[in-house]
Order: C-alpha cells, then sequence, then structure tokens
C-alpha cells in the first residue's frame, strides 16, 4: 500500500522541489495532492509524467491523506496544520510556525531521527541555514563537544520563495541595461549588492539580532539536544539564485585537527567534502544547487584559539534546507 501525499503550497519555490524530491526517491505514493491559494487553482503541475490540477486549499483538503508536506506562510500553517492533523494526516511543516514547540520534534534525520516518533501530528522541519549547519557539526560535536559556534551565512533568494527569485532577475537586467531598479520583495535592491537583514521587513531584536540569527541560535540547541552549546550569527542575504554558503568557526572541548575533522566528515551521513587547500578545491552554491548533499570545505584550523575549526559549508536552501529533508522525515515516518 502507497501513501496518500499532500504538498500544501505545491506552487512555491519548495513545494516544487518537494514534487521532484518525491519523484527522484521513489517515494511509495499511491496518490498525490497539490494545494496552493485560489490563483493557482486549475494551474497543472505534472508527478511521474501525470497531469494533475492544482486544488485551493481549504478545511477539507486534507481528509484521506496520510502525509500533508507543508510549505506555506507562517500565519498559513498555523492555521491550517492542526487541522491537517485532526483529519489524521502527520504533518511536517516547512514554516516556523512550530520549530519552538516543545511538543512538536524538530527533525534533521540525520542529527536527531528519534525525535520523529515523539510527534503528535506534526512535525517541524528547520530552517534552511540551521539545517546544513547542523549535518555538519553534529558528527564533529560527537567527537569533540562544540562550546562555540560563530556563523556567518550568505543566503540566497530562493530563501525567500519564488518572487525574490523573479525580482533578483529582473533586477539585475535592468541594472545592467541602465535602467531604474525596481525593489518590491526586498526593501533594498539585491542585484550587485548584499543585505544583512533576514528575514526583510522584520524589526531586529532588542538585542540586535534578527529573527533568522536567533533561530541558528534556538534551533541548533533543540535538534542537537545541548543547550550549553552557545551560537552567534550574522545572517546576509546575497544575490545567488539557489544554495546558501555558510563561513562556521567552532570550538571544541576536545582538539580536532583540520585532517582529523575532515576523515570524520568523510564518513558522516548527508554531507560530502571537498576540501583540497593545494588544488583551490571547495564547495560553491553553483555545483551545490540540484544536490541533497551539505558539501563543507576550507577545513582549517583556527590559529587564535585553544580548539579551533574553521569551515566554509553550502548546501541548496531548497532541497537539503527544505524539501529533501522534509521528505526524509516522511521517509523515516512509513
Ligand atoms: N525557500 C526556502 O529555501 C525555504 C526553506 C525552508 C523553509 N521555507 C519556508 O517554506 C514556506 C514556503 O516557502 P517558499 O520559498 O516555497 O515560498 P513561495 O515560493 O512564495 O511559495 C509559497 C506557496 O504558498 C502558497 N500560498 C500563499 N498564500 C496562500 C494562500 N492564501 N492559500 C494557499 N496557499 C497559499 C503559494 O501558492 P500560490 O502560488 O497560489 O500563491 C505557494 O505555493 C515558508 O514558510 C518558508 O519560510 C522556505
Amino acid at each position: 500500500m502507497g501513501v496518500r501525499v499532500a504538498i500544501a503550497g505545491a506552487t512555491g519555490a519548495v513545494g516544487h522541489a518537494m514534487r521532484d524530491v518525491l519523484e527522484e526517491r521513489n517515494f511509495p505514493v499511491d496518490s498525490i495532492l497539490f494545494l496552493a491559494s485560489e490563483r493557482s487553482a486549475g494551474k497543472k503541475m505534472t508527478f511521474r509524467g501525470k497531469e494533475y490540477a492544482v486544488e485551493e486549499l481549504n478545511e477539507n483538503s486534507f481528509k484521506g491523506i496520510d502525509i500533508a508536506l507543508f510549505t506555506l506562510p507562517k500565519k498559513l500553517s498555523r492555521q491550517y496544520s492542526p487541522i491537517a492533523a485532526k483529519s489524521g494526516a502527520v504533518v511536517v511543516d516547512n514554516s516556523n510556525a512550530f520549530r519552538m514547540d516543545p511538543e512538536v520534534p524538530l527533525v534533521v534525520p540525520e542529527v536527531n531521527p528519534h525525535a520523529i516518533k515523539r510527534h503528535k501530528g506534526i512535525i517541524a522541519n528547520p530552517n534552511c541555514s540551521t539545517i546544513q549547519m547542523v549535518v555538519v557539526l553534529k558528527p564533529l560535536h560527537d567527537a569533540a563537544r562544540i562550546t562555540r559556534v560563530v556563523v556567518t551565512t550568505f543566503q540566497s533568494v530562493s530563501g525567500t520563495g519564488r518572487e525574490a527569485m523573479d525580482e533578483l532577475l529582473a533586477q539585475s537586467r535592468a541594472a545592467l541595461e541602465g535602467k531604474p531598479v525596481r525593489a518590491e520583495v526586498y526593501p533594498f535592491q539585491i542585484a550587485f549588492n548584499v543585505l544583512a537583514e533576514i528575514p526583510n521587513r522584520t524589526p531586529f531584536g532588542a538585542n540586535g539580532y534578527t529573527e533568522e540569527e536567533m533561530k541558528m541560535l534556538n534551533e541548533t540547541r533543540k535538534i542537537m539536544e545541548d543547550d550549553s552549546i552557545r551560537v552567534t550569527a550574522t545572517c546576509v542575504r546575497v544575490p545567488v539564485f539557489i544554495g546558501h554558503s555558510e563561513s562556521v568557526n567552532i570550538e571544541t572541548k576536545k582538539k580536532l585537527t583540520a585532517a582529523r575533522a575532515r576523515e570524520i566528515l568523510s564518513t558522516a551521513a548527508g554531507v560530502r567534502v571537498v576540501d583540497d587547500p593545494k588544488g583551490g578545491v571547495f564547495p560553491m552554491p553553483i555545483y551545490a544547487a540540484g544536490q541533497d548533499d551539505t558539501f563543507v570545505g576550507r577545513i582549517r584550523e583556527d590559529e587564535t584559539v585553544k580548539h579551533g575549526l574553521n569551515m566554509w559549508i553550502v548546501a541548496d536552501n531548497l532541497r537539503k534546507g527544505a524539501a529533501t529533508n522534509a521528505v526524509q522525515i516522511a521517509e523515516h515516518l512509513i
């Protein structure tokens, strides 16, 4: 018997990736339902060569659904996830509506798959920047106990969704043609610029940090099940279409040489070491885009502290940062 799957938010950037990942991983789909807003109702999406009409999301959408993959704006996740769960579906939610709810597991399958079984109908998919970081940090934490993390992210515009990708393309064209650049999704021009503000149009917190930066602290602690880890983050939007990059500095209790870290990471699930200092080889978003693994390179010792490492971590935010992680959780469920 296959699984009856719904994708809520199917027409978005992550929704399309979810459809692709379900196909590629041969997820045992018995039936599939594509849900989006009224604007998209009737549009066609294909799955395994068959065309399906997108349906408008409503309170009755989840009857007879086993697994509902949610990739909706937070407000709608908050509204519809409990409805879907009440209808008997298990929801894997991509928004940050439930991530820090103590009743809701926050899961990265390479890190804390055991948390899945505690679910009460809703499982949260972490923030994209956090997912790729913890996939790499967990094996190093197991080997040497990480005490502190300093991370700076370089996040692609697809992290904001489909409209932001369109805006980067339109602004790049306009700027190259010497025409006026219009900023609508972001408050400032993103083409040929960088913005140290994620999410946009959200006031910085009282401590000066953005919401995304605080997510990287709080979600890392919850997923790694260790509240002693200190994480300080600066999250930056860059004019890249797909793929988030991160400069990550860690301090550990025990000494880890760069060579030992490479060795540990070379056998870690979901991680690919792309690190040849002599050959000038390191991970890049253009190569990570379309891939499910998390790539790590530039691994080197931090010579300013007793036990420290620097590294460069890159992953496809639409895939491992969202769709692939959600489908992996669904695989654990079945
Ligand atoms: N992008 C990433 O890398 C990433 C990573 C992790 C988590 N997330 C989270 O995933 C969620 C979706 O992100 P995204 O990047 O895929 O956004 P997106 O490209 O803007 O897509 C949003 C989706 O939500 C649907 N939607 C919007 N309003 C709706 C309504 N009133 N009723 C029903 N459906 C509605 C849209 O349908 P229409 O096409 O009909 O408007 C579309 O399918 C967000 O919560 C985001 O924070 C995103």
